[in-house]
């Protein structure tokens, strides 16, 4: 069953920019790319360094700690010291308000 949670206005979080969210089951990171906002658990798979402060390059995330980068669509790992994926939630938008699947 879907548990959805607000995150932030839509209009907050123009092309190219994230956030991060507190939620229940810890951080999660919302994404802009433009064509759509992806949402992923703010922590890395490898040794749980937080990735939202990661550089951005098109739809991937480099952790700032290691370098390991991932896919912010698929939650794959595209380089090591990561072997393993990182969370993705669905998100939708109700009323301008980006919302997030925390069960997704
Ligand atoms: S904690 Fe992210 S690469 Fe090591």
């Amino acid at each position: 069953m879907a548990t959805w949670v607000d995150g932030i206005q839509r209009s907050a979080l123009p092309e190219g920019a994230h956030c991060v969210i507190e939620t229940e089951i810890g951080p999660v990171a919302l994404f802009n790319l433009g064509d759509a906002v992806v949402a992923i658990e703010d922590r890395c798979s490898h040794d749980g360094g937080e990735l939202a402060c990661g550089r951005l390059d098109g739809d991937e995330i480099t952790c700032p700690r290691h370098g390991a980068r991932f896919s912010l669509r698929s939650g794959m790992p595209l380089s090591p010291p990561a072997y393993e994926a990182i969370e993705t939630f669905p998100v939708r938008e109700c009323d301008g308000m980006l919302q997030i699947d925390i069960d997704g």
